[in-house]
Order: C-alpha cells, then sequence, then structure tokens
C-alpha cells in the first residue's frame, strides 16, 4: 500500500472526541486531502488562517455563477436576489454573536479594518491628554490604530501590564481606568498567547466608571461562544477567514447608539441618503459605514461559513479544541528543552512555544517539510515577544478538524527539528 495513503489513514483515523466526528467533519475541507513535501498535510496555522469547507467555496462560486449584480441599487432580478443573500448573511452573523439589531452588523475588511474605523470615527472625540486603554497581550492591529489615533489628537495610549503565565493583571488593568480613559480596547483571546481573557469582568470595572469598550474578537469567535449583549460590549470586532469563511471580510459590532452618534468612516456610494454640492446627508446604519460595493461574495461566502459553525456547534468545537490544546500541552511537558510562552489558566486553540538552540523560522522549515504548518514569528505581537524576551515563537493553532495524531506528528517534527540542530 501507498505509504502516504497509510499516513493520511493514520492522521485521519482519530476516534470521534467529545461529540465532534471529526473524521466525518475532515472530510468537508478538501485542502486537508492534500500532501505537503510528500507528507499528508497537518495544518494548524489555524490562527493565522483557517481551512475552508466545501460549503464556503461552493457558495461563493455559485454567487458568481448565477446571482452576480451589485447589491442595494437595481430593480432587476439579480441585484434583488444578491441583495437578499447579502442582507441574510448579516442576519446569520446577527445571530451567530448575538446582537440586539442587524443595524449593529457593520461589514468590514476584517478585524484590522473594523478596530481602524473605531480609532478614526470614535476616536474623533478625543482630545489632548485623553487616554485609551489597551493590554500587552494585544496584537498590533488592536496597537497601532490607537496610536495613530493618539498622534492626531494628542490622547495617551496606556498599557495594562501581564504576568509570566500571559494573565492580565486585573488589579492593574482596574488601577489604569482614570477619570481621562475614553476607551478601552482589548483582545478577547490572545494570538500569541493563547490566554482567553476575562472580557466580561474587565467590561464591567470599565462601565462602572462610564467607560466603552471594544473588543478584538478575531481569535476568540472561532473558538468561543460569543455574546455581545451578555458581554455588554459596546464594539466588538472579527475576521471571516479565521472562521471557515473568505478572506478580505470581516465584522464591526456596535452598539446602535454608539455607532449612531459616530461620523462617518469613509465616504462614497451606499453610504449616502443625499448627495448635493454644498451637503451631503448621510444613510441609516449600518449602510453609513459601508461605502463602496462591497465583497459581497465575501459576505455571501461568511454566511455559509457561519451556518456551518452553527450546524457542527460552536460549544462542541470549544470542547474538541480544548482537549486538543490539553493533550498538545501535555505532550509539549515530555519534550526537553521546549518552553511553552503563555500558561495562562485560561487557554484556547493555542500554544506557542521556543526550543533551545532552535529558531523558531528554523524549526517552521524543518516541521514545514513533514508537512505540518505552523506559524514561526512574532505573530504580529512584538511587544509580547518583548514581555516574553524571545524573537519569535513557533505557533500551533488548532480548528475543529484536528486531530491527535496531528498533534503527535507535530512533536514528532519537533523532535527531528531538535536532533538536526542537536
Ligand atoms: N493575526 C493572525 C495571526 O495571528 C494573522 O497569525
Amino acid at each position: 500500500m501507498n505509504t502516504v495513503a497509510q499516513e493520511f489513514r493514520a492522521l485521519w483515523g482519530a476516534a470521534p472526541a467529545a461529540g465532534l466526528d471529526v473524521m466525518r467533519l475532515r472530510w468537508d475541507f478538501p485542502i486537508l486531502r492534500q500532501t505537503v513535501n510528500g507528507k499528508p498535510l497537518v495544518y494548524l496555522d489555524n490562527a493565522a488562517t483557517s481551512q475552508k469547507p466545501q460549503s464556503v467555496i461552493d457558495c461563493e462560486a455559485h454567487y458568481y455563477a448565477t446571482l452576480n449584480a451589485n447589491i442595494h441599487r437595481g430593480v432587476h432580478t439579480l441585484s434583488q436576489l444578491a441583495t437578499d443573500a447579502y442582507e441574510a448573511a448579516r442576519g446569520a452573523t446577527q445571530g451567530l454573536i448575538h446582537a440586539a439589531r442587524r443595524e449593529e452588523i457593520v461589514f468590514v475588511r476584517g478585524t484590522t479594518e473594523a478596530i481602524n474605523l473605531v480609532a478614526t470615527s470614535y476616536g474623533q472625540r478625543l482630545r489632548a491628554g485623553d487616554e485609551i486603554l489597551i493590554s500587552a497581550m494585544e496584537h498590533h492591529s488592536n496597537i497601532v490604530p490607537w496610536q495613530m489615533a493618539c498622534e492626531r489628537t494628542g490622547a495617551i495610549l496606556l498599557v495594562a501590564p501581564i504576568n509570566d503565565a500571559g494573565e492580565l493583571l486585573l488589579d492593574e488593568f482596574e488601577r489604569l481606568l482614570g477619570p481621562r480613559t475614553r476607551l478601552v480596547a482589548v483582545t478577547h483571546l490572545s494570538n500569541a498567547l493563547g490566554t482567553v481573557n476575562p472580557v466580561r469582568c474587565l467590561i464591567e470595572l470599565a462601565h462602572a466608571r462610564g467607560i466603552p469598550v471594544l473588543v478584538d474578537g478575531a481569535q476568540a469567535v472561532p473558538h468561543l461562544k460569543v455574546d455581545v449583549q451578555a458581554l455588554d460590549c459596546d464594539f466588538y470586532a472579527f475576521s471571516g477567514h479565521k472562521l471557515y469563511g473568505p478572506t478580505g471580510i470581516g465584522v464591526l459590532y456596535g452598539k446602535a447608539a454608539l455607532l449612531d452618534a459616530m461620523p462617518p468612516y469613509q465616504g462614497g456610494g451606499d453610504m449616502i441618503r443625499e448627495v448635493t454640492f454644498s451637503k451631503t446627508t448621510y444613510n441609516e446604519l449600518p449602510f453609513k459605514f459601508e461605502a463602496g460595493t462591497p465583497n459581497i461574495a465575501g459576505v455571501i461566502g461568511l454566511g455559509a461559513a457561519i451556518d456551518y459553525v452553527s450546524a457542527v456547534g460552536l460549544e462542541a468545537i470549544a470542547t474538541h479544541e480544548h482537549a486538543l490544546l490539553a493533550y498538545a500541552t501535555g505532550q509539549a511537558a515530555q519534550i526537553s528543552g521546549l518552553r511553552i510562552i503563555g500558561t495562562a489558566t485560561e487557554k484556547a486553540s493555542i500554544l506557542s512555544f521556543v526550543l533551545d538552540g532552535v529558531h523558531p523560522h528554523d524549526a517552521g522549515t524543518i516541521l514545514d517539510l513533514e508537512g505540518v504548518a505552523i506559524r514561526a514569528g512574532h505573530h504580529c505581537a512584538m511587544p509580547v515577544m518583548e514581555r516574553f524576551g524571545v524573537p519569535a515563537t513557533v505557533r500551533a493553532s488548532f480548528a475543529l478538524y484536528n486531530t491527535r495524531e496531528e498533534v503527535d506528528a507535530l512533536f514528532r517534527a519537533v523532535r527531528k527539528a531538535q536532533e538536526v540542530f542537536a
């Protein structure tokens, strides 16, 4: 028998774990049937982007093949059908995060654009000496837009520190909430450490002082059941492509009253009610923030991805990934010379580590030769690397289709890397 076929069988032969029939689900993802460097692909770079099920791929193709037309503009049939499909995806997104109103869902390019939108638009109310509070475990996309807003306005960026496990220091966070704090912007799940922040508690602390909170949910939405009303967050940002959906599409959730009071982010078509050369009036929510022809296919594909994860069940996905992370953490502990970066009590889906004497990029190259895809680098979180005194880490990140056998393959490849560099 063909060796690669045997290897595939070994990797895919996982027993159904905690309610998730991973073996069956894997068949929904055509890319997972590939070999890389002659080895069955072990895809563990899901925090960077996750793979797409056939239903998402088909849905985008179906839109272009049968529905393609611009939305909100035409009286012709295709335009109306495309508009219906686009708006249905907004409804699905509202349901996914349990937003109170559909107009609170704004489609953007991704988490980065969502945060830039808030930093630019909401940021217009910042004055010199005002403060924005973030945490020390933020992704660059939840740091740089605020630095830019501070440069424009003279506001000050404050950073709540983390401990050696990669957990936010709650006392310090609370101490930094002051009379000039105008916004808190914090990640739900750290992309570099895997830490799950107690966002409900952070929001309560901020709201007790009348401070709104933006949550960066890029990593959380694919792995945790998010309820924006239960969290009571003011803004929540996430991307489609980490949620098994297309690239180039994301979501900004904002409380309607806040979004309503904010100036537009970009000007153009669809975001206007009436334009004259002397004055323009703006459209209602959410269209006020969706200038220009949007990523219609992306939105419709995101809708299909939401249908997919909803059918599988986010609780079941979370349970499966939690078991996988616990297994991987146990396996990692048995490898001498391996240090896990990010050992918070509350973690999800991400295992970052460094190896004595092996640079993460070299480890990544050896792992790739074994068909194992991980991310090696600073993960767009350079301040986190600085905090832990490492230039970079190896990061394995899990999704609903990963198996224990793939974790074993990861650590076999890690041992090989150690041997090569011994
Ligand atoms: N933010 C993505 C990551 O963590 C790209 O890899």
